[in-house]
């Protein structure tokens, strides 16, 4: 089976990384789509995200990173996916994800979204919270692969 795990990734953690791992267990083909939200002014550009991603997953098989704009059910479609798959990191989280899940479900006429509880080790690690401790100065190289780290040095001009 094929899985499509969307989001922002703006930048992608290392709670996205271990959610990553753990579908990979599960379905023979991962498609971690990137959305393309240029026109919201992302942090990140969207080719420097994708690229992040691909370098924090060197040596993963099975996993191919896109970029998609529009509907992710419609990417979804076009891709062939079985499942679409979503981390959960806290109830509070899951309002919003069940409402996305019951739409797509709708739109895409039967594409399930499968739920993946976050190692509680990530469970507060949120890509908005790491932009914000970054750009204050905080340390994220706990929070963030080693390329992202890098990546938000040289942006921020962080020196940790
Ligand atoms: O990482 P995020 O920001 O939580 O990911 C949210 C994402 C990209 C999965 C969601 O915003 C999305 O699917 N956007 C594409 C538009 C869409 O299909 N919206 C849901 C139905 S209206």
């Amino acid at each position: 089976m094929k899985a499509l795990y969307p989001g922002s990734f703006d930048p992608i953690t290392n709670g996205h990384i271990d959610v990553i791992q753990r579908i990979t267990k599960l379905y023979r083909e991962v498609i971690i789509a990137v959305l393309d939200n240029s026109d919201k002014k992302p942090f990140i550009p969207k080719e420097d995200r994708i690229n992040l991603i691909k370098e924090s997953l060197k040596g993963m098989d099975n996993i191919t990173v896109e970029s998609f704009k529009g509907l992710t059910v419609e990417f979804a479609k076009a891709k062939g996916v079985d499942v679409i798959v979503r981390g959960l990191r806290a109830p509070s989280d899951f309002e919003y994800e069940l409402e996305m899940s019951q739409i797509n479900y709708f739109l895409s006429d039967g594409i399930d979204t499968v739920f993946l509880m976050t190692n509680p080790k990530y469970s507060f690690i949120r890509s908005t919270r790491v932009k914000e401790v970054a750009e204050l100065g905080g340390d994220v190289k706990k929070l963030v692969p080693e390329p992202v780290f890098k990546y938000l040095c040289g942006k921020i001009g962080l020196t940790r």
